[in-house]
């Protein structure tokens, strides 16, 4: 059942977090929902620009209405990530999406208020609640390469001044995580007291983790054996979820992550099977791991075991 975002957030601040996790194809689609079913664990899908290229923007809408059938317990929300203007506007139109996400902050802060602006006015028309971006995060997201030295954590004054001036509905907050499979540079922990100082002045306003993948080392170490060069891949430490949910996070987002998973099952099934040249074996092995990848991290957001809570808090 698709559900708003802020009706998710409602039920998961201070407590738990969100797992807001990408898709791109079918595989991914069905492993994605098989994991949350597993764990009875409600979710944020989420769409980047380059996915909905990736085949054609009607593909996904088209797979995401067909899990909603095929896993009719599952409860979850349909989120842009990283959109820009034009994207965000095209998503509000469609009436499918239940958030979008407007990223402008590589622009100056007065630029970033008046495009968060915009978008927050013509999607709330349309009831879809908009995410926005300050600070900048370092790494790799679709086009846009951030250098760590350009990356800057979010200002929690300016985050109050921005939330009120531009009336969005969560923000994402820059907190030391940066996007891909190689985050920090230097000391692996998140800048709590950034998240606690946006948290004093601004109560119960709903934010979010970026960047949030935790490269298991387990799983580089088996890409590298099996032909991969992933050297000094790391990623966020996992015990650090709850805790950021606690103080407001109520969305963490972990794409990377599954990305090593299908890596190391692809690199290792053909190693393995080398006489095999089937796509479905090892799609089968993937959507399998995939899923229990899910489950594992809704453990680790606290949002594993809520469905049943949150069914009954929807009266639905
Ligand atoms: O932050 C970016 C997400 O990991 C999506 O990546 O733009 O390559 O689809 P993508
Ligand atoms: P990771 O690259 O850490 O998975 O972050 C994903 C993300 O922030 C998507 O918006
Ligand atoms: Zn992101």
């Amino acid at each position: 059942m698709i559900v708003t975002t802020k009706e998710l957030f409602k039920h998961a601040y201070g407590n738990y977090a969100l797992g807001a996790y990408n898709i791109n194809n079918a595989e991914q689609t069905m492993g994605l929902f098989r994991g949350n079913v597993q764990s009875q664990a409600p979710f944020i899908i989420q769409i980047s620009k380059g996915a909905r290229k990736y085949t054609d923007k009607r593909m996904l809408e088209g797979m995401i209405r067909a899990a909603d059938e095929i896993f009719p317990e599952s409860i979850f929300a349909v989120h842009l990530d990283h959109g820009d203007e034009e994207t965000c506007y095209d998503c509000i139109d469609s009436g499918f999406y239940s958030s979008v996400m407007i990223d402008a902050s590589h622009e100056p802060f007065e630029e970033n208020v008046a495009i968060t602006k915009r978008v927050v006015d013509r999607a709330h028309e349309k009831d879809v609640s908009v995410e926005a971006e300050l600070g900048q995060l370092g790494g790799v997201e679709e086009d846009i390469q951030v250098a760590e030295d350009k990356a800057h954590l979010t200002d929690p004054d300016q985050a109050a001044e921005f939330i009120k001036r531009t009336g969005c509905d969560s923000l994402a907050c820059a907190i030391g995580t940066s996007h891909g499979a190689f985050k920090f540079s230097g000391s692996q922990s998140l800048h709590f007291e950034v998240i606690e100082g946006i948290r004093q002045r601004v109560p119960g306003f709903p934010l979010v983790m970026h960047g949030s993948s935790s490269v298991p080392q387990e799983e580089v170490a088996r890409i590298n054996a099996a032909g991969g060069n992933l050297k000094g891949a790391r990623g966020v430490d996992v015990s650090q979820y709850l805790p950021a949910a606690k103080m407001g996070v109520c969305k963490i987002n972990i794409d990377t992550d599954g990305r090593l998973v299908w890596t190391r099952v692809h690199r290792e099934f053909f190693i393995e099977k080398p006489e095999v040249f089937d796509f479905r074996p090892v799609g089968k092995v993937f959507m399998e791991e995939y899923a229990n990848f899910i489950a594992s991290r809704n453990e680790l957001l606290g949002s594993a075991g809520q469905l049943e809570a949150l069914r009954a808090a929807l009266g639905k």
